[in-house]
């Protein structure tokens, strides 16, 4: 099995897009996949059709003092999600304030579903925060998302990374002699880049606007296209090899 773990390098970057639409493509594959929703943003919800008003979540459970488990969610056969929930703006700063009383259940809860899954994605805010860096230190591999700009470029030289993080390229434009360049920096100056690319493409737009992940949208799209390979990529790079 495997625990990754998507961040952007910064905000925008597509880190909850490429987790729903990766979950979906491992699922077709024949995976059985679980994405957590790790920001109480609680956005990720949204690439799996539930209602906008639904308050479900981990994040509202613990508030509630209900089981977490409760507030899994299923999307398809083998395709399952646990949003964060809707919590009121005080609650939200409790969260923020004790990020440590929720990291450490988290520890148990990722035990707890590795029993059951093969394959958990876990969509992480971006941010280097005492909660972001919990939240990574439950995977295997981190994915950090990039996007060829020049913020990112920045950032790739300012921050740190952990050291199970590998790039992964989303929002690529090759019409852009930008793009092109940094991408070609890129591929030959970071350790453990992804030799695979996720295009910038209207229909991930689009997907989240229909409120469905990028493969169920539109199969066969560029960016779908380029996440079925990474999916397959990830098959045999990622999984845990037992
Ligand atoms: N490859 C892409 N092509 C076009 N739009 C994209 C792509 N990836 C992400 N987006 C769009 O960018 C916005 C931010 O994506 P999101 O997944 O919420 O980013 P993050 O979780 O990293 O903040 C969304 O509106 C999404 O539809
Ligand atoms: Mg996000």
């Amino acid at each position: 099995m495997a625990v990754i773990a998507l961040q952007g390098v910064r905000g925008g970057a597509g880190a909850t897009s490429l987790t729903a639409a990766l979950a979906w493509a491992l699922n077709r594959l024949g995976e059985q996949v679980i994405t957590v929703d790790l920001s109480a943003d609680n956005l990720l919800r949204m690439h799996f059709n539930m209602p906008v008003g639904q308050s479900r979540g981990w994040l509202r459970a613990a508030f509630d003092g209900l089981p977490w488990q409760q507030s899994a969610l299923r999307y398809a056969p083998g395709l399952d999600f646990i949003p964060a929930g809707r919590v009121n703006d005080d609650e939200r700063m409790t969260f923020i304030r004790d990020p440590e009383r929720y990291s450490r259940s988290w520890a148990t809860q990722i035990a707890e579903l590795k029993k059951l899954y093969p394959w958990i994605l876990l969509d992480v805010p971006a941010g280097d925060t005492p909660w972001t860096r919990a939240m990574l230190a439950l995977a295997d591999r981190v994915l950090a998302i990039v996007v060829p700009d020049a913020n990112c470029h920045i950032r790739l030289h300012q921050q740190t990374f952990p050291h199970n993080s590998l790039f992964l390229l989303n929002q690529f434009s090759p019409v852009s002699k930008a793009q092109q360049d940094l991408h070609q920096l890129w591929v030959n100056s970071l350790r453990n880049f992804i030799p695979l690319t996720i295009h910038r493409d209207e229909a991930m737009a689009e997907a989240l606007l229909n409120k469905q992940p990028l493969g169920e949208y539109r199969p066969h799209c560029l960016a779908a296209e380029g996440m079925t390979t990474f999916a397959n990529w990830a098959l045999i790079n990622l999984r845990e090899k037992s």
